[in-house]
């Protein structure tokens, strides 16, 4: 539970971003698996928390018809399942007398115009002077095609000129793109309907609370920063670890493998949390500058730094917690002959005043041992003087590591000697956890991003031009990769990766941290 003092302190400092203007919001994709998982239970949990705006709707949109009350139906399936918090059929009552369905389609000019007229009365009846909020909770082939109907069928006004024209934002989901090319191609089709501040990228992984805490452990304390450099830092590594396969969605991932799933978008936002330099002010685009100056110094990698530095693997038959795990290749939908990676490991470099020849480790990958995400910055050895005299009984390294999930908090390994006559020196953990100081369940990152675009809050989305950087980061790698014929390396399900990203990181006298 969260002591008196702590409430007091948190009512004095900052409160939620404020989401006060009226507001429709318009979720493409709506009866899809992203608004059954995620949106849906994240709104629910925003209107228990009375943090939506007071007069707001929820238009969700689809192919085929569906009725507001099949619709509903869908949507609190998803929050009794899905919801961080049990579904309370008051609470639920009151947040379901929002949602609407209409349909919705992209054949021909008018397939917007019963959503369109149904979003008119709706707006009417409930006061909502014409602010709306586009979600596309659809496959990336279709952000262009629907925009560009948008367009067609005037849901877009102009750019807000002043504090009564009515405003229009657009949410994205990852992935944009497939390379640098087509990213560029979509950011460039967007651009020509929406103005860059209206558009909200998701990368879900700013959205979460320990992620938007790396800024605070980082600015708000003395302890670290003056030691998060090339002179005391020895190396950094990031590991986004899933318990889980596939899936369901081979479909998808078939074509995109874990270089782009997860390494061109959530571990690089990790990477520039950690690294950015301070910036000046707690303003979006200050914040979002500095990000993208890291991703503008990550050293590009030439064919031969891909083959020495980045370790691609793909599952193999294993166990999932004691019980038989299949191969990805006889996954649902998965090709019986697939080269996709289901695992990355890379040695990387960025190349400022502040990381020079510092090391940085990511590795990520399904089907590993346990679901677990950190990020270890693991400083350099004391002297081999006094304590650390013994070169054959090395002191234990001193390192911070902020456990992403589960378990989300921090830890400060040190060394401390041992009671006793003798001088015994022991590496011990100074471990905060988010559960017991704050206690209740921490609100899932999608509450958190809507509220912010709702705010008008652009802080947690990426910029194009942050989108872009990665993507020009990731190319060479890409490139590399579809030059090579033969077999990926595989590990077993239930493994930590495969025996090369052990030597990758082994090569430097270093070792993957234990989760
Ligand atoms: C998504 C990826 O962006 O992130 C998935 O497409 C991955 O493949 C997921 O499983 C992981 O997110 P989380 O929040 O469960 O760590």
């Amino acid at each position: 539970m969260i002591a008196d003092a702590l409430h007091e302190r948190l009512a004095a400092g900052q409160t939620p971003p404020i989401a006060a203007d009226p507001v429709a919001l318009v979720i493409f994709g709506g009866n899809g698996d992203l608004a059954h998982r995620k949106l849906m239970p994240a709104l629910y949990n925003l209107h228990v928390d009375g943090l939506l705006p007071p007069r707001f709707v929820v238009v969700a949109s689809g192919r085929k018809s569906m009725s507001d009350d099949e619709y509903r139906a869908f949507a609190r399936d998803g929050v009794a399942r899905f919801s961080r918090r049990p579904l309370d059929e008051a609470a639920w009552k009151a947040f379901a007398s929002s949602l609407y369905f209409a349909s919705a389609t992209l054949d021909d000019a008018s397939g917007f115009a019963s959503l369109g007229s149904r979003l008119d009365t709706l707006e009417h009846e409930r006061g909502i002077p014409g602010n709306r909020i586009y979600y596309l909770a659809i496959p990336p082939s279709l952000f262009v095609p629907t925009v560009r109907q948008l367009a067609k069928s005037r849901f877009v006004p102009p750019a807000p000129r002043g504090d009564h024209t009515p405003f229009a934002r657009l949410i994205v989901e990852k992935p944009i793109g497939s390379d640098l090319q087509s990213a560029c191609d979509i950011n460039d089709r967007l651009a020509e309907v929406f103005h860059e501040p209206q558009i909200y990228r998701i990368d879900h992984y700013l959205g979460k609370e320990t992620v938007q805490n790396i800024l605070v452990l980082r600015f708000a304390n003395s302890f670290f920063e003056p030691l998060f450099n090339q002179r005391y830092v020895d190396h950094v590594q990031i590991t986004v670890a899933e318990q889980e396969g596939v899936g369901t969605r081979a479909g998808y991932y078939e074509q995109a493998g874990a270089l782009r799933d997860m390494v061109q978008n959530h571990l690089l936002q990790l990477l520039s949390l950690v690294s950015m330099e301070p910036p000046h002010s707690l303003d979006a685009d200050v914040i979002r500058d500095e990000k993208l100056e890291v991703l503008e110094s990550l050293r590009m990698m030439t064919a031969a730094d891909v083959d020495a530095n980045v370790v691609r693997a793909q599952y193999a038959a294993g166990f999932d917690l004691g019980a038989p795990a299949r191969a990805y290749r006889d996954e649902a939908g998965v090709n019986a002959a697939s080269s996709t990676e289901t695992y990355v490991a890379l040695k990387m470099y960025i190349d400022n005043w502040r990381w020079a020849g510092v090391p940085f480790f990511l590795r990520t990958g399904k089907r590993l041992p346990k679901r677990a995400s950190e990020i270890t910055i693991q400083l350099k050895d004391v002297p081999p003087i006094l304590f650390n005299a013994n070169a054959a009984a090395p002191l234990g390294s001193n390192e911070l590591t902020v456990r992403i999930q589960p378990d989300e908090g921090f830890a400060l390994g040190i060394n401390s000697k041992v009671p006793g006559p003798r001088v015994r020196i022991y590496p011990v953990k100074m471990d905060f956890h988010y559960g017991s100081t704050f206690g209740g369940t921490t609100p899932e990152a999608y509450e958190r991003l809507l509220l912010d675009v709702m705010a008008g809050d652009a802080t947690l989305f990426m910029r194009r031009d942050a989108v872009e950087a990665a993507w020009r980061f990731v190319m060479p790698i890409l490139d590399r990769w579809s030059e090579q014929r033969g077999d990926l390396p595989a590990y077993p399900a239930g493994e930590w990766g495969p025996p090369e990203a052990d030597r990758l990181i082994e090569a430097t006298g270093r070792r993957w941290k234990p989760l």
